[in-house]
């Protein structure tokens, strides 16, 4: 931790000095919340006002503005040096200036919602409906989502997918002001009843990469890339039959979690020119500020994002926290992707308070392609390509074994471009690993080199966890344990060999959910007395729509078209959560965005489906900075008992405790500042702590009538918690009572090896229970 934040620390300190040129950049300039003073087109005037302040031509200032945020979010964004920037930024009334940092997909390149269902006991009636519906219960009380509306901040959609249809779906809601724009290979036509808004937003884009390339990407909402197709119809794509990769994988019913919200689509995220395709996007924050504003005041109820950085700023410099606390102010929940990044400690991204921040596991399903190595050995594994190699065995070769001479030690087995010798991998099965490049480009190379199949084996450290490629040549990939079994075969033997069976589908594989190795891990950097990231949801190997403009590996190279797309991620996780979100947003239609968070986190499951504790992909039990409260339940999300609600003013008094006041310029902070820890939040986190320490937390009774909750506590190991009172009477709905929660350390119990690996909390929980609802929240301790 400490280590991490003084990295930190020192690159934004470093950072303006280094980039101290006259060069122009974009920078955001955010002055809060609009008072509601100015008309519309009197806020653009006085955006530039600022702007002819520190430009020297009243030419040059106009020229200099990208956006001028008007709706919610007071603020705009223009090119600037950094001198003009630190001036700006010097004003009163001028919250932050802030580069518009490029963000990136948080992909890791649908049987989901029917094992969230299975984890509530209760099952579909169509078993082989892998991606079909949420318990049927939840939906049919929710009207499937009926009239909820949900903006996507992605890369667009692709709109003849059956997902979008809009046949049998009730009307646009009237509080709907957002548009149809129009664009390339879009016209007003491609909005209907599902999609009812679709918006695009370039200019930050092409600041920094000049004019879009049109060959690249559309400019319009249509999607080139297949991302924001997935995510946007895993969230609210209509329940379409008989959908499956290529044929016959993941055979069954794909739909969304909420099938009958109308979807509202803001492109935000571009196609980098002179990239391969896989990774090829970005997403400005410029951008993505401009789509958040109008995605507000065109009346969305949930903001689904699966967008994220490795390298998180302050709040004050992030553009989606920013965004997302205007959308929280007016009740909308908003969803973001934890990022990709595990299993390192402390990667976890948009850990804002107000934002469920989603985490990825994987599902009940596997795509079994075994490998029989020569000996007659059979080892597990799995793939989704659709090649296929005859019933016979051909030669197996490590790539480390067969480089060509200038690949270095390191990298020998990795099977980066040209790094193949291909007159030895001709004709043969080559084994490569897991690590740099990416898994579909490792394919390509052996496909290349002339091999005639590939294995792909995880490195260590990486598990059982394996994702399940569209390989363009014949292809399984192997967890660690196959891995190491597959190199110690080859060098047994004088003439190794292998054949690959083609894949099938398998359901109700176990242990699931399994944390996916790549989900990125607790705590914040940013502020460690907010647990993060809040749940985990399906984000591995999941099914959804894809956009019939890109390929299922997203390679140049590869010119396979599909409807439909195998992917993994926490970009794929976050929609599941979205949906569940619109879900309770039905239900509970005055809810507030942090009482649907808090819903969800309490009501959240810590077993797997053997009864057994959530593991992480190597087996080991997983813990809070993996999943946070767990895997989500949204059926019992929708009848929570108690909710931890918070509001706007609770979030702005949080920043000041934090030292970060003036978020909104008609809020002055309290003179006695609470402890940033005791925002009302459904989990708790304390770190480096002191002796003792108490925080307090409200409680709204949101069941019906009389109740009396009890507080249960398994305290993080070495600490005592105790809980006063521990016994809530509740009179009627509605109705808060207010707890402390008192930590003290007991005993020392982390070891020296512990602590340098980062491993120096210990967790618990705080359970509430009135013999019908368990009302559970996460802790996490440390001392060091
Ligand atoms: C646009 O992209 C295409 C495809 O990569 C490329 O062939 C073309 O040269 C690019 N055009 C420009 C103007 O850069
Ligand atoms: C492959 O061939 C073996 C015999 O060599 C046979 O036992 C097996 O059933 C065959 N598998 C398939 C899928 O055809
Ligand atoms: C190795 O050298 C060859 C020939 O000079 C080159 O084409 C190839 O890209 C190089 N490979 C790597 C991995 O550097
Ligand atoms: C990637 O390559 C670099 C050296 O070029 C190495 O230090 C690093 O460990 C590699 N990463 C993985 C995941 O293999
Ligand atoms: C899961 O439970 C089944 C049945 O109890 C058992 O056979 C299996 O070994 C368990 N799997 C794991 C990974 O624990
Ligand atoms: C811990 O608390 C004690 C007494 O309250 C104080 O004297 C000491 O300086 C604190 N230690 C740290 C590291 O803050």
């Amino acid at each position: 931790m400490e280590i991490i934040s003084k990295i930190l620390f020192l690159f934004f300190f470093l950072l303006p000095i280094l980039a101290a040129s006259s060069e122009n950049q974009v920078y955001i300039v955010y002055l809060g919340g609009h008072k509601g003073d100015k008309e519309v087109h009197e806020i653009e005037q006085f955006h530039h006002s600022y702007l002819a302040s520190v430009k020297e031509t009243e030419q040059e200032a106009r020229a200099s503005m990208l956006y001028s945020y008007k709706h919610s979010i007071n603020g705009f964004a223009a090119t600037l040096t950094p001198d003009q920037a630190s001036k700006l930024s010097e004003l009163e009334e001028v919250i932050s200036v802030f580069r518009s940092h490029p963000m990136k997909h948080e992909m890791h390149t649908t049987r989901s919602w029917e094992f969230v269902g299975l984890e509530e006991g209760i099952k579909t009636t169509q078993m082989h409906s892998h991606t079909a519906g949420m318990t049927q219960g939840l939906l049919s009380k929710a009207k499937y989502g009926h009239n909820v509306i949900v903006g996507v901040l992605d890369s667009g959609f692709w709109p003849e997918s059956k997902s979008y249809s809009d046949e049998g779906m009730g009307p646009i809601p009237k509080s709907w002001k957002g548009i149809c724009q129009t664009g390339d290979a879009f016209t007003s036509s491609h909005c209907n009843r599902k999609v009812i808004g679709g918006r695009y937003y370039v200019k930050g884009y092409e600041s920094v990469y000049g004019p879009l390339n049109r060959t690249l990407d559309y400019l319009s909402p249509r999607d080139k890339d297949g991302h924001g197709t997935h995510t946007s119809s895993t969230v609210g794509g209509r329940a379409v039959p008989d959908a499956a990769f290529m044929g016959d994988l993941a055979e069954g019913t794909a739909s969304g979690g909420a099938p009958l919200v109308h979807l509202a689509i803001y492109k935000v995220c571009w196609a980098i020119p002179g990239q391969d395709k896989v990774d090829g996007n970005t997403c400005f924050e410029a951008d993505m500020l401009a789509a958040m504003d109008d995605a507000i005041n065109d009346g969305v109820h949930v903001l689904s994002i699966s967008i994220g950085t490795s390298q998180p700023t302050g709040y004050a410099q992030d553009g989606i926290a920013i965004g997302a606390l205007h959308a929280v102010n007016k009740g909308i929940v908003v969803s973001c992707s934890a990022g990709n990044s595990g299993p390192h400690p402390g990667t976890v991204a948009n850990t804002a308070p107000w934002i469920i921040t989603v985490g990825a596991s994987s599902v009940d399903r596997k795509f079994n392609a075994p490998v029989v190595l020569g000996n007659g050995f059979i080892l597990e594994g799995q793939t989704t390509t659709t090649y296929r190699l005859d019933n016979v065995t051909y030669p197996l070769v490590y790539a480390g074994d067969i480089t060509v001479p200038n690949v270095t030690q390191e990298l020998a087995g990795q099977c980066l471009p040209n790094s193949l010798s291909s007159e030895k991998a001709n004709g043969k099965i080559v084994f490569c690993i897991r690590g740099n490049g990416t898994r579909v480009g490792k394919g390509l190379e052996v496909l290349r080199a002339g091999g005639i199949g590939y294995i792909l084996g995880n490195a260590k450290g990486q598990g059982e966890e394996i994702v399940a490629d569209p390989h363009v040549l014949p292809a399984t990939a192997l967890g660690e344990y196959g891995a190491m079994q597959i190199l110690k075969y080859i060098k047994s033997t004088r003439y190794p060999a292998a054949k690959i069976y083609p894949a099938n589908t398998q359901v109700g594989t176990s242990p699931a959910p399994f944390m996916a190795s790549f989900t990125s891990r607790g705590p914040s950097v940013l502020d460690p007395t907010i647990l993060k990231p809040d749940i985990t949801a399906p984000g591995l190997n999941i099914l959804a729509a894809w956009s019939e403009a890109d390929a299922p590996t997203k390679l140049a190279a590869d010119d396979r078209r599909v409807q439909w797309n195998i992917y993994s991620g926490t970009s794929m996780s976050c929609p599941h959560v979205s949906a569940a979100a619109a879900l309770l947003k039905a239900i509970h239609p005055t809810w507030s965005s942090a009482a649907i968070r808090s819903a969800l986190i309490t009501t959240a499951g810590l077993k797997n489906n053997n009864e057994s504790l959530i593991t992480d992909s190597m087996g080991n039990q997983a813990d809070a900075f993996q999943y946070g409260a767990g895997h989500f339940r949204p059926t019992k999300a929708a009848d929570p008992g108690l909710v931890y609600d918070a509001s706007y003013t609770d979030y702005l008094t949080y920043l000041c405790s934090l030292g970060m006041p003036g978020f909104d310029t008609s809020f002055k902070c309290p003179q006695k500042l609470p402890k940033t820890n005791d925002l009302n939040q459904p989990s708790l986190a304390i770190p480096k702590l002191n002796g003792t320490m108490t925080v307090t937390r409200t409680v709204t009774n949101v069941a019906k009538g009389k109740s009396y909750y009890f507080a249960s506590v398994k305290p993080p190991m070495g600490y005592k918690v105790n809980i006063s009172p521990n016994i809530l009477v509740f009179k009627h709905k509605g109705q808060k009572k207010t707890f402390s929660i008192t930590v003290e350390k007991e005993r020392d119990v982390i070891s020296n090896t512990q602590a340098a690996n980062g491993q120096e909390y210990q967790f618990g929980w705080l359970t509430w229970y009135d013999g019908i609802h368990t009302v559970r929240s996460p802790m996490a301790v440390s001392s060091v």
